[in-house]
């Protein structure tokens, strides 16, 4: 199928690739011309394992090109809609001022028959504002929406392989139009039986906000415990194995520590209560404010465990910083617990030395003002403590005799809670984790 996607940012890039991975044919659309020219050269600008290889293979081959020019959609059959929603500055809503761009640069383009399909975070109500905005230019053109759910660092393969596909669909008879061209689109992970939903479009949008705000939810009750955990002497990964045998909890995403960030949960969370709040429902979402807020503060806690582990001074303290990201696997430090708590500490007097494996650049064009070391034993050297914020398994499986022999200290701040206390201990080390005291 000819396909457009328009943004070529996370989502957009990962998405124009993997659809000419699976075969369709398609152009790739930004306004940022230095993002187009990097994508056509197989550079994406930001580090996603496997991207860069299906970039390469798809461009070489012809099935995936990039530009700035929207009539260059025009001979798309289905186009998606991918660009951005972030918080509005100063406000928790999302601003949606590129998808209205989007669409209304695309419209002229899109032919009778044609489907435009939302793939971006938005506010429940936007896929009919924008259904009225098409039908203004093109009323033979259908329009549905269709929620992203992959996750940074495997995002190649949950968007070949997703785990479940959503349509949200028009309500009046351009439905089937719609359906059609959507299942042609995804054939091959429909004949794979990857379960599909098929909804109204409110549904389809609040699918992904709700799961969001789910996951969000499901760390920040895990983080609270681990509150509890520490005061009252328990071992919060132990209450996450024990809950998580229960199919009903499940043990993912209750892993304690120093939080979520990204450039989706904190922003999808304050967007959600912003758009309850605009329908009259203000007191439904008030939990996802504790959530937020149990969210930020791991970061502070963090920050005050280290100085308790120093003796209560951080001023002038040398303290080695592993990872910078949000997560693994990602060079993207949006709203990054990790970096936030490096900066931190820098403010308190500290003097930080910090590493990552990709994010290096990303930190210290948003932080000139923090000391970034390439080599992991660098970073650790003569370091009276040593904190480890995103969890690389590079990170993880340092070996602390090994350790030991660079830093000045030994004590190791374990803010995702993924190294093993009693062999760290054993070593010599004064372990910190998050609720395992
Ligand atoms: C998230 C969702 O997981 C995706 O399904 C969704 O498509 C995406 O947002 C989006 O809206 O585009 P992502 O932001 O890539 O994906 O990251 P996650 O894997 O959800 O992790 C988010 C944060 O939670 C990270 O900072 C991670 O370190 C943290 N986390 C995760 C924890 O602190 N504890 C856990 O147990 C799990």
């Amino acid at each position: 199928m000819k396909l457009s996607v328009i943004g070529c940012g996370y989502l957009g890039a990962v998405h124009a690739a993997c659809m000419a991975e699976l075969g369709h044919e398609v152009v790739g659309i930004d306004v940022d011309a230095t993002k187009v020219t990097g994508l056509s050269a197989a550079q994406p600008g930001l580090y996603e394992p496997g991207l860069v290889e299906i970039l390469a293979r798809n461009l070489a081959n012809g099935r995936l090109r990039f530009t700035t020019d929207y009539a260059a959609a025009a001979e798309a059959k289905v186009h998606f809609l991918g660009v951005g929603t972030p918080q509005k500055r100063g406000e928790n809503a999302a601003d949606l001022a590129y998808v209205f761009a989007a669409l209304d640069s695309l419209a002229p383009y899109v032919a009778p028959g044609a489907l435009v399909v939302g793939k971006s975070t938005v506010p429940v109500g936007t896929a009919a504002t924008l259904e009225t905005r098409l039908h203004e230019v093109q009323p033979e053109a259908a329009l549905a929406w269709n929620p992203e759910f992959l996750r940074e660092g495997v995002a190649v393969a949950d968007t070949i392989s997703p785990d479940r596909i959503v349509y949200g669909l028009p309500a009046g008879d351009q439905a089937e139009l719609a359906q059609a061209l959507l299942d042609e689109v995804y054939a091959q992970a429909l004949a794979a039986g990857t379960p599909l939903v098929v909804a109204d479009y409110a549904t389809a949008e609040l699918v992904k906000v709700a799961a969001n705000a789910f996951l969000a939810t499901k760390i920040s009750f895990i983080n609270a415990m681990s509150e509890i955990a520490d005061t009252v002497g328990a071992d919060v990964t132990k209450l996450a194995d024990a809950i998580g045998y229960d199919a009903r909890i499940g043990r993912k995403f209750l892993n304690a520590g120093v939080g979520f960030g990204g450039g989706c949960l904190p922003k999808d969370i304050r967007a959600f209560r912003a758009r309850a709040e605009e329908l009259g429902l203000s007191d439904t979402l008030t939990f996802l404010k504790e959530v937020d807020t149990i969210n930020l503060r791991q970061r502070e806690r963090v920050v005050q465990l280290t100085e308790e582990a120093l003796g209560g001074q951080l001023m002038d303290r040398r303290v080695a910083v592993l990872g910078l990201a949000f997560k693994p696997e990602s060079d993207d430090i949006r709203d990054s617990p990790a970096l936030d708590v490096a900066v931190r500490l820098h403010g308190l007097g500290a003097e930080v030395a910090c590493t990552d494996p990709k994010a290096i650049p990303n930190a210290a064009r948003r932080h000139p003002q923090l000391h970034y070391v390439e080599d992991t034993f660098e970073t650790l050297r003569d370091a009276e403590a040593v904190l480890l914020l995103t969890e690389w398994s590079q990170y993880r499986e340092l070996q602390p005799e090994a350790l030991a022999e660079v830093t000045s200290g030994r004590i190791v701040i374990d803010g995702r809670n993924v190294l093993d206390p009693a062999r760290w201990r054993t070593a010599g080390w004064t372990y910190v984790g998050i609720g395992r005291s």
